[in-house]
């Protein structure tokens, strides 16, 4: 089970499967769909872009089986998120302590959310960007330029994947000044660096804090 554009994704593991997709907002009845036909007996796998513990389907699953008592037995199986995607596209922008922020005001109030970006930013941590815009959700992207242009100046590093390790795949370094010029979809992870972070040869780098050259045994 799961939401189309993943399970086209499976391939053949698909094949010879029952197999039931849904469309997006549709995660709390995929979830009721998939913890009922787990008590009728069925092995049900509920399918997730990334990692599913990351906003991704294991939080629903587990919700509903607590509300109804589900005694199924059940194992999140981890993937690779999309902040270490687009890492990795990146080089090492995420070498230090970073904090990660979704833009969507679907579940999360914008205030929270405005709260959360006003806080990490002015700590100084690499920020990473989920959902950060959407065709008709921009305002939360102008609005988090508006806090970094702030608390972290218009020169500090950004780095913008799409599509990250998968076909399509772009990779732009950009800076605060210049981050809003650049296509930012719901495919998109944005990553802004600390003020430590600096950009090398199309790739962003965090140091970790190690001495340069090592010193001598
Ligand atoms: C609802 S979250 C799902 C995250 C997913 N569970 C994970 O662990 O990557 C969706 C957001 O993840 C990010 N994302 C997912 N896949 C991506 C990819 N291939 N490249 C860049 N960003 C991606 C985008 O910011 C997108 O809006």
């Amino acid at each position: 089970m799961g939401y189309t554009p993943y399970l086209e994704r499976l391939g053949p593991l698909g094949e010879g499967k029952e197999v039931i997709a849904s469309g997006m907002t549709q995660e709390v009845s995929r979830a009721e769909q998939a913890v009922a036909a787990a008590l009728s007996g069925k092995r049900v796998a509920v399918v997730s872009s990334g990692d599913p513990g990351i906003y991704g389907m294991a939080g629903p699953v587990l919700e509903v089986m607590r509300l109804l008592q589900a005694e199924v037995e059940v194992s999140v199986v981890p993937g690779v998120t999309a902040l270490s995607a687009a890492a990795a596209c990146l080089g090492a922008p995420l070498m230090n302590d970073f904090a990660v922020i979704s833009l969507s005001d679907l579940l999360t109030p914008w205030e929270t959310i405005r709260r959360r970006l006003e806080a990490v930013a002015l700590a100084d941590f690499v920020i990473v960007l989920y959902n950060p815009a959407s065709r008709r959700r921009r305002r939360g992207l102008v609005d988090c330029h508006e806090i970094l242009l702030r608390h972290r100046g218009a020169d500090a590093p950004v780095g913008i994947v799409k599509n990250a390790l998968g076909p399509g795949e772009e990779t732009s370094i950009a800076t605060v000044r210049t981050m809003l010029e650049h296509p930012i979809d719901m495919h998109t992870t944005v990553i802004v660096g600390n003020s430590q972070t600096y950009p090398w040869h199309g790739r962003l780098i965090t140091p970790r804090g190690y001495p340069y050259p090592a010193k001598p045994r």
